[in-house]
């Protein structure tokens, strides 16, 4: 008999995403649904995944154990959100609605307003701030069924502002159920301080920021913005190769608002991701698909800037990239947590079919955020990160769209959101389970 500790059983639909990772082409629509699906962990790594039949001969629950009945739901994999923005502080509501009146986003960042107005407001925070902010943040991705997140400086643009986003991300995730996957972008904009010599700026980036972000293990990548109002290609490599020799992974915020050669760049130096992409040109998409380069759409943005990039997720799926998806949680250009938000868009703007976006916001994200071994699929040894959905088949999460379908969330095998609430401090009955690192304060939002 297999041991364990908690198990969620008889799932209309079990999402499993098991097998190949990353998944492209045909295969990026492969689910690996079992009906009347369960799946057990023991001490926060799952056991057993199959149909209830074999549930029943094959497992036996510990007498403490937690059996979470999921009949009549769907229930898959916690979603991975591959892209975030997440230890900023203040918010841009009056830029947003500035937008609705015509304003262009390049124009509010040549007044200063964009990112450079959250990089004041960010340097003024304190580290406490943003943990507090951080936490309130974590909660709603959690509810919404996230429980692994890429997170990015770059609000900062000082080696000492840096270092606080860096440092509030590692407190993060110690002491919050969701895991965090830190990204160095000091290269998001030229400060204003900068403004009259960016080559100084981005020396800053390779002679001071990126050595001692390396050197205190703040980042496991590094990112540069690609795009006309922030950073060239040639500036962008080489903060990038420079990053590389630190031994940081390699992201790209590329061909965003114009096709810059972001995706190529990306391509070029074998980098975990290219994001964005929206204007990513056929070249681009050719030297991605021949790369181990992972897309990661955010249709969020799009959809909140206005600029829908029709089919999008389409080509590069019929093109054999591998594709995610994520929610670019940020204040300028998607201020939203939920992974549940941008879903839709995904496949309405973008051209995915919903089987596909959920590959793109579980597997997919694992793999282009180095987690392809623990997170984003429900296979035996895999971390137990688990949501269940009140709703029969996966269809629902595009369809029945902007409410929370998400009633239950194990992270790490343990119960960290129940009856759609966080679960506090107890944690449910496997709450033993986490590591005492992890230990969460249930804080509110
Ligand atoms: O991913 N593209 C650059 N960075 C963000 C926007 C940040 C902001 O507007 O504050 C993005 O869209
Ligand atoms: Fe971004």
């Amino acid at each position: 008999m297999i041991e364990a500790d908690l198990a969620v059983v008889d799932a209309s639909e079990l999402l499993t995403l098991r097998g190949t990772a990353p998944r492209r082409g045909s295969a990026q629509a492969d689910l690996g649904i079992i009906e009347h699906g369960c799946v057990a962990c023991r001490e926060g790594v799952i056991v057993f995944v199959g149909d209830e039949r074999d549930y029943r001969r094959q497992v036996r629950l510990d007498r403490s154990g937690l059996e979470i009945d999921a009949t009549g739901r769907t229930v898959l994999p916690g979603f991975v959100d591959a892209h975030t923005h997440l230890p900023f502080a203040g918010s841009r509501e009056r830029e947003f609605a500035l937008r609705l009146q015509g304003v262009r986003y390049e124009e509010i960042a040549a007044r200063g307003g964009g990112i450079l107005s959250t990089v004041e407001a960010t340097r003024r925070a304190t580290y406490e701030t943003l943990i507090e902010l951080g936490k309130a943040r974590l909660n709603r991705m959690l509810l919404h069924g996230t429980t692994t997140v890429e997170a990015k400086s770059g609000y900062g643009l000082t080696l000492e502002d840096e270092i606080k986003q860096l440092r509030a991300l590692q407190a993060l995730d110690g002491i919050h159920p969701v895991d965090i996957v830190p990204t160095f972008l000091g290269a998001h904009a030229v400060p204003k301080e900068h403004k009259g010599d960016r080559a100084a700026y981005v020396r800053e980036v390779v002679e001071r920021m990126i050595p001692e972000v390396a050197e205190r293990r703040l980042a496991r990548f590094c990112d540069v913005f690609v795009e006309e109002i922030a950073f060239t290609v040639e500036e962008a490599e080489t903060i990038l190769r420079a990053a590389a020799e630190r031994g940081l992974g390699l992201r790209v915020h590329a061909d965003q608002l114009r096709d810059c050669g972001g995706a190529l760049l990306a391509a070029r130096l074998g980098a975990a991701s290219a994001d964005h992409l929206d204007h990513a040109g056929p070249e681009g998409i050719r030297a991605l698909a021949a790369s181990p380069t992972i897309a990661v759409l955010l249709p969020g943005a799009a959809f909140f800037m206005g600029a829908r990039a029709g089919g999008l997720g389409r080509r590069l799926v019929d093109a054999q990239v591998p594709v995610a998806v994520a929610t670019d949680f940020n204040p300028g250009t998607c201020p939203t947590e939920a992974m549940t938000a941008v879903l839709p868009a995904a496949c309405i703007d973008f051209g995915l079919t919903p089987a596909e976006a959920i590959v793109a916001a579980t597997s997919n994200a694992a793999c282009a955020v180095g987690l392809s071994g623990t997170a984003g699929r429900l296979e035996v040894g895999m971390a137990a990160d688990v949501q269940v959905l009140e709703v029969p088949n996966h269809l629902h999460l595009v369809y029945h769209f902007g409410v929370n379908h998400c009633r239950t969330v194990v992270k790490n095998g343990r119960v960290v959101v129940e009856d759609g609430a966080i679960a506090g401090g107890t944690g449910g009955a496997a709450a033993g389970n986490s590591a005492p690192d992890k230990a969460f304060d249930g804080i509110g939002s």
